[in-house]
């Protein structure tokens, strides 16, 4: 059938998929709303977390998931990933969808100065953030490399333009930009595609945690073009489309959702009259 000839409604079908899904902490987490669209649209999904005891956490999202597959993985520990992974892809026979959607800066490192930001903050903050992304990638490719795939991470802004008080997270977005790009790039020849999703402001546990938080959410709603709040449900809804064949020649991108506060040289009040 010919791309012309099928429904769009078919390319949103994931019957027969399975995704493994980094990160949900509770029902703000990025990685929640991206579950859920997946699982909705037919996909089977795992999940991993960081730790077993963070489960209660979670509420009834297990229950809303169909009782998924919940995996531990402290991305910190290549024994962790390699387990995590290899028993998400026997249970499955093969992974489609890798969904990472992990940060962490020690909370001190928003506490002083950037000047100040240590080597020992530096390298904890980098190696869960940014080089997690390089080892999950890793651990499912045996189990991608088949029938290719699809592997999406969550950056921000901030890895482009600074944005104050967003601090050392800043670096680990730039660094997670590049190994987007260069995972896009070597994983390609196995049909496996490597996208990213930068979402405004919207208040999870780990962004709320980010001191001026609020104001950021504030001025994004007040200067964006669309002058509108992020919310996670428009993180899944991207997500569905980017892991998507609707998708399916889109790789190396970092897709903003964020109203199109993105595109703006400066934020200014809109001119007397003007809506
Ligand atoms: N909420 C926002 O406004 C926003 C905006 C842009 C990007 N993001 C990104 O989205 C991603 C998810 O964050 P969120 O906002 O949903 O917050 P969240 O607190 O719900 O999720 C953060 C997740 O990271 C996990 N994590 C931290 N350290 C880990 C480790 N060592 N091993 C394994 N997991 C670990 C936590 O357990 C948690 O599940 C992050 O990469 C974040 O930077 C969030």
């Amino acid at each position: 059938m010919s791309d012309a000839q099928s429904s769009p409604s078919n390319f949103l079908d994931f019957s027969g998929k399975t995704a493994l899904v980094t990160g949900v902490l509770d029902q703000h987490s990025q990685a929640w709303s991206i579950a859920k669209y997946l699982h909705d649209a037919g996909a089977r999904v795992a999940l991993s977390i960081q730790r077993k005891a963070m489960r209660r956490l979670m509420g009834d999202i297990p229950k809303l998931l169909g009782d998924p597959l919940i995996v531990e993985c402290e991305v910190g520990k290549d024994e962790e990933i390699h387990k995590a992974l290899t028993e998400v892809g026997q249970a499955f026979g093969h992974i489609d969808i890798l969904i990472h959607s992990i940060g962490y800066a020690p909370p001190r490192s928003f506490e002083h100065r950037f000047v100040e930001i240590t080597r020992e903050d530096f390298a904890l903050a980098m190696d869960v953030s940014a080089y997690s992304l390089i080892a999950l990638a890793r651990g499912a490719l045996p189990f991608m490399r088949e029938r290719g795939g699809s592997i999406l991470a969550l950056t921000y802004l901030a890895g482009e333009r600074v944005i104050p008080g967003y601090q050392l997270m800043s670096i680990t977005k730039a660094a997670l930009d590049n190994v987007i790009k260069n995972l896009a790039y070597d994983l390609g020849q196995q049909r496996i595609r490597v996208n990213g999703l930068s979402p405004g402001p919207n208040p999870s546990r780990a962004a709320t945690s980010i001191p001026g938080f609020s104001l950021m959410q504030e001025h994004v709603k007040e200067f964006s073009p669309l002058q509108c709040e992020i919310m996670n449900d428009d993180v899944g809804k991207a997500a569905l489309f980017l892991c998507s064949p609707l998708a399916e020649k889109i790789t190396g991108e970092i897709i903003h959702i964020d109203g199109g506060y993105n595109i703006m040289g400066m934020t200014l009040q809109r001119p007397e009259g003007r809506e």
